[in-house]
């Protein structure tokens, strides 16, 4: 009998076994062992388990409404998906019912410490009808890793991802059938145990829910204006910026509506005494500096820990990488580009402004895909960044065409997973 990856909060069962093989069965890494407190013996607790699955359809399916109402996030679809888990009984049955109300005692742990993770990821459907999702691996790898970090239950995520695709088979009609239209997927898993007191929780609900959403730039790109944030700090060496909490959202709320009193759309995370550039909004970040020898050098932060790791940055800086040593050409990119992982500072990036060197500064995330920068508003003046006449600059442009191409199909790629054809 074989168990799969799990990894329970510490200290919360009475036994563990990272390895090897156990009382005749089989065991992953971090299987969990624990000890039957009636009769001694060991046992491991069940996995997510896709065979499990009990699929409720609701009674009364909605007429999803017209795409053009369609406002980001505030639409979802017929179904959800619902695991609970407990630390004496593991992963229950999953299961796919009608969407609606969660029920929570208000003693409940994450309404009180904010134990709660979630993930982002769209599903395409192309013309013909085959619905896909983008490297969704790597969401479910990023879970367990905001799972572990905040002492929540971790699970395969290959079983989550078999169960998603599940839901989203379900209620693929929602998928809006207009280009540049998609299905945002909101994996969620918050803390249930209905008591007071901090420590790792005995109870956990995972749900995953659906809305269809529209293009982010619906007329065309439109670069946006940053404010350089120095009074708040979004993440902190040592600290949850890498992970996706709920926790670490909350307090970014003030922080974007002072940018916006001020007359800018996003705000720049800022950090230290040099001022480095880390995340715009709930976006990766990436800048081009023209170098002496005139290539493009394409520069983002490094993950330092304070970094999300975005799917969207990891994307482009291997399509740019790729391009950069001749293994895969985009079109339309120039030959003569250098591709960096490094810190990079305001001073650098106003120096390269004042100099004529900056070519452009945009945000990368699921959401908009790339997010052009035309200023950035820093100690009482603005920073002015070129954008092409498209709103998009040269190196950025081709990467959102070829990325886009392959989320949507139209590009073959082995990043599109297939969901139904
Ligand atoms: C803080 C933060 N940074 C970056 C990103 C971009 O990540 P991704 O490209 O995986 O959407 C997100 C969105 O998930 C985010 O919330």
């Amino acid at each position: 009998m074989s168990f799969r990856m799990r990894c329970m909060p510490s200290g919360s069962l009475p036994n563990r076994l990272k390895v090897g093989r156990y009382a005749g069965f089989t065991l992953r890494w971090n299987s969990t062992v624990t000890r039957d407190p009636m009769t001694g013996e060991f046992t491991a607790l069940p996995d997510i388990e896709p065979a499990r699955l009990q699929v409720q359809k609701t009674d009364s399916p909605r007429p999803p409404p017209p795409a053009s109402n369609l406002v980001f996030g505030h639409t979802f679809t017929d179904h959800m998906l619902t695991i609970s888990w407990s630390a004496r009984t593991g992963w229950d049955t999953p299961k796919i019912v009608p969407y609606g109300p969660l029920s929570l005692y208000p003693s409940t742990s994450v309404f009180h410490y904010a134990q709660t993770i979630f993930e982002g990821m769209k599903a395409y459907r192309d013309e013909k009808g085959k619905v896909t999702l983008f490297r969704p691996d790597m969401n479910m790898k990023r879970m367990n890793s905001s799972a572990q970090r905040v002492a929540l239950p971790t699970f395969n995520g290959d079983a989550l991802l078999h169960l998603i695709k599940e839901l989203i088979r379900l209620d693929k009609h929602w998928i809006p059938q207009q280009k540049g239209y998609s299905l945002y997927v909101r994996p969620t898993m918050i803390a249930t145990e209905a008591a007071i007191g901090i420590h790792p929780p005995a109870d956990a609900l995972l749900f995953v829910i659906c809305s269809p959403v529209g293009p982010y730039y619906p007329r065309g790109f439109k670069p946006v204006g940053l404010y350089g944030t120095t009074e708040y700090v979004r993440a902190a060496p040592g600290g949850t910026g890498a992970y996706k909490l709920g926790a670490n959202y909350a307090p970014c709320v003030v922080a974007q509506k002072e940018a916006a009193k001020l007359g800018y759309e996003q705000n720049l995370w800022l950090y230290g005494p040099e001022h480095n550039l880390t995340e715009v909004g709930t976006m990766n970040l990436f800048v081009v500096f023209k170098t002496e020898d005139g290539s493009a050098e394409l520069v983002t932060p490094p993950l330092d820990g304070m970094i999300l790791p975005g799917v969207t940055r990891d994307s482009v800086l291997a399509l740019a990488k790729d391009h950069a040593s001749g293994k895969y050409k985009i079109p339309g990119l120039s030959d003569k580009l250098v591709v960096s992982e490094r810190p990079v500072t305001m001073k650098e990036v106003k120096q390269a402004s004042q100099d004529g060197r900056l070519v452009e500064l945009f945000g990368t995330g699921t959401a908009a895909v790339i997010s052009p920068v035309d200023r950035i508003g820093y100690m009482g003046e603005d920073v002015l960044i070129p954008t092409g006449p498209d709103g998009m600059g040269p190196v950025s442009k081709p990467i959102w065409q070829e990325l886009v191409g392959r989320q949507m199909g139209s590009i073959p790629s082995e990043w599109s997973v297939l969901v139904t054809e």
